[in-house]
């Protein structure tokens, strides 16, 4: 079964844990324009020059960098088996814009799943997350049990520089402003599922594949 589905929520939903299950389950591709940032500042390329002010801070990358990254990570993209976006679109010009691209490309989302957390949660959520340098595995101070190293290839683990207290407050101001009206947009296209993204992480996933049935039958 091909799978095409937008991950959407806020700041430390669970968009990148459950895209790593998904990824596994159906084969799918995961793109995360926030991964692909984060990597293009490691590698001092110019589009990492370009976004490090907006990220650092909280704020979004303006919607043209997103959009060139994006048109030009899907010519590949739509030739997989399937995709998992996470993290994009954000804002309704680049829904706007993806609709077109995919539709140039003969293509169309299967569903967009948001995924709701509440403002606390999201809060310890966020300030306990680690993340691998070396293979991106995200995973959270609470079910860490032997210090902060990777459990699969023994990396310490780091925090993300947004991570901080002052650019998480930018960070879910933002999300309310700029993102959330995008969950009227594809409610109105008849895409939008949503789903409790509390509990553990297999919790959620099996709320997950429970609410994609229906459209993936
Ligand atoms: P991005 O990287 O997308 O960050 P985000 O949206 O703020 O989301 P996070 O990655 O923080 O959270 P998540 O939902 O992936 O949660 P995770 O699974 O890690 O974007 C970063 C920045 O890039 C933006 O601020 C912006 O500047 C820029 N950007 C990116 N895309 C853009 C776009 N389209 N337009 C403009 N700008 C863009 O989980 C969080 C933590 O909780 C982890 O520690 C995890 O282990 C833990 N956890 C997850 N699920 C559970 C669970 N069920 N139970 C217990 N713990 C859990
Ligand atoms: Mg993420
Ligand atoms: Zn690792």
């Amino acid at each position: 079964m091909v799978i095409r589905l937008v991950l959407f929520g806020a700041p430390g939903a669970g968009k990148g844990t459950q895209a790593a299950l998904l990824k596994e389950h159906f084969g799918a591709l995961h793109i995360s324009t926030g991964d692909l940032f984060r990597r293009a500042m490691k590698e001092k390329s110019t589009l990492g020059d370009q976004v490090r002010s907006y990220m650092d801070l909280g704020f979004l990358v303006p919607d043209e960098i997103v959009m060139n990254l994006v048109r030009k990570e899907l010519v590949d993209v739509v030739k997989e088996n399937g995709f998992l976006f996470d993290g994009f679109p954000r804002t309704i010009p680049q829904a706007e814009n993806f609709e077109q691209a995919l539709s140039e490309m003969h293509h169309s989302l299967t569903a967009v799943v948001s995924l709701e957390v509440e403002q606390d949660l999201l809060v310890r959520r966020i300030s306990g997350r680690r993340v691998c340098p070396k293979c991106s595995a995200l995973y959270h101070v609470d079910s860490l049990s032997h210090g902060e190293v990777c459990p699969t290839d023994q990396s310490p683990l780091e925090q993300r520089k947004d991570d901080a207290e002052e650019a998480v407050k930018t960070r879910l101001k933002t999300f309310a402003l700029q993102t959330l009206p995008l969950k009227e947009y594809y409610r109105e296209k008849k895409l939008l599922l949503q789903i409790d993204g509390s509990g553990t992480p297999a919790a959620v996933f099996a709320r997950l594949l429970s609410v994609l049935q229906p459209v993936l039958d």
